[in-house]
């Protein structure tokens, strides 16, 4: 029995409804990759008003590793219902927040004293990684890279690299953010070869500092150790330890923004391990609070006590009811060995993907780190011209026939995988013949699947 069951046209009736009261009421601003209005989930699967089921390889963006609603943290959620849902952390403390602390402090890289803050959000996390990191170092400046994505609030947006959808219309930004290419070796801003290139996009960073800012200057370089948005693009290995060794030198900190990379996504806590980096702060959020809003900034003792009483907070920061719905997800991914479970998930989408590769002109790249996995879309294989027309015909394909995908990159031409790791083997090859038929449709060297073929097979 196959997972994806459709009965209706997709949208059906009560979504198409549905969506008319939404455009009524709600700002054209935030976008829906799938139109389809949710009834229920779990494990891999929403079920929508219409009655179909859909498998999902977006996760809410990445907030479901631990898959929709398990179990363990539904019933830590009802069991915290039962003593309180608000204090306000900065009122009335409480053990959640700081049992979530400590088992971040221990997760997070670095055998050296940590402390962590909570928040609501990524971008309030990377916001709060920039205040401390300025108090502690009463440096201005931070360095960014292009293609990286980290919020969507002034300050972040000022950080954020693509500028449609993201930052057009909304300037001024805050100042003193300065930007250097990335490790984005499929399109190396130097026109250079890996590994030829000796790293020429990390010793940058020095460059940097004689061309466009003094080091003096620099609190913080702030890195996704795998581009989220900017389309999972992965550095060589050798790159992170070589721009924190530059950071080091020049008493810059770095900040390593794990809210899309990290908790297990990339078969590690967070994906800046596998560089064996230990970064002065780590932010994270999305999957961390197991479907609850939930998000943090973890770093050395010293650095985050830098903030003076009063300076960091918020009044729903490391709410009650996030704070027992986080400490029961990373249970399950440790109980349920779910790094493990990425790192096979990861292995079984390349193998696909690698064919797809040889089969399909249109599929220039295949990365990924773990579960955290892409293909990149271009014209051909040698002009490597992005191919954003037909990253969208495929996604509304996938739509179409019942997989939830989203896209990615700055030319949004990369389809990305965030499956919830509880995905079954079944499910996941399920979705990947969903994919693979997308491609074949792209280029047209297959005839589209009837839609319904999934309903009773
Ligand atoms: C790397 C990274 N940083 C920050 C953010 C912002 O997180 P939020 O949408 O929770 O504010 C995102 C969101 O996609 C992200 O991927």
């Amino acid at each position: 029995m196959k997972t994806i069951q459709l009965r209706t046209e997709i949208p059906g009736p009560k979504s198409r409804a549905l969506m008319q009261r939404r455009e009524a009421a709600i700002p054209r601003g935030p976008y829906h990759a799938t139109p389809v209005f949710a009834a229920r989930s779990a494990g891999a699967v929403i079920e929508d008003v219409d009655g179909n089921h859909f498998l999902d390889f977006a996760g809410g963006i990445g907030c479901l590793n631990t898959g929709h609603r398990p179990p363990e943290v539904d019933s830590a959620i009802r069991a915290q219902l039962e003593k309180y849902l608000h204090l306000c952390f900065s009122v009335t403390p409480y053990e959640g927040y700081v049992a979530v602390a400590e088992k971040l402090n221990a997760l997070a890289p670095g055998k050296f004293a940590k402390k962590t803050l909570l928040v609501n959000s990524g971008a309030e996390a990377v916001e709060n990684a920039v205040k401390i990191a300025r108090a502690y170092s009463k440096r201005p400046a931070i360095i960014v890279f292009n293609d990286a994505f980290h919020g969507r609030t002034m300050m972040t947006l000022a950080l954020t690299s693509k500028t449609h959808p993201y930052k057009a219309g909304f300037e001024p930004f805050p100042g003193d953010v300065y930007r250097l290419p990335y490790a984005y070796c499929y399109r190396c801003s130097y026109g250079l070869t890996y590994p030829s290139c000796k790293l020429a996009c990390a010793t940058a960073l020095e460059d940097a500092f004689k061309r466009v800012v003094a080091p003096e200057s620099v609190a913080a370089v702030i890195a996704e150790p795998v581009l989220g948005e900017g389309g999972f693009v992965v550095p060589p290995k050798e790159y992170y330890p070589l721009i924190s060794e530059i950071c080091r030198k020049h008493g810059i900190l770095f900040i390593a923004d794990e809210v899309q990379s990290g908790i297990a996504r990339t078969g590690k806590y967070f994906a800046i391990e596998h560089y064996g980096v230990e970064p002065d702060l780590i932010t994270s959020a999305k999957s961390l609070g197991g479907g609850l809003p939930l998000a943090a900034v973890t770093g050395r003792a010293e650095i985050m006590d830098a903030s003076g009483v009063g300076g960091l907070g918020g009044t729903f920061g490391g709410n009650p009811l996030a704070c027992a719905s986080a400490l029961a997800a990373l249970d399950i991914i440790e109980k349920d060995g779910l790094l493990v479970r990425s790192t096979h998930l990861g292995r079984a989408f390349e193998s696909r993907a690698k064919a797809w590769q040889r089969q399909f002109a249109i599929v220039g790249d295949v990365r990924g780190m773990g579960g955290m996995c892409a293909i990149e879309l271009v014209k051909d294989h040698s002009s490597r011209e992005p191919h954003p027309e037909a990253t969208k015909k495929i996604a509304q394909y996938c739509y179409e026939h019942g997989l939830i995908t989203i896209t990615a990159g700055t030319y949004g031409n990369v389809m990305r995988i965030l499956v919830p790791l509880v995905v079954s083997d079944a499910q996941f090859e399920e979705g990947l013949d969903v994919l693979e038929a997308a491609l074949g449709n792209a280029c047209g060297t297959t005839a589209p699947q009837p839609r319904f073929a999934t309903s009773n097979s």
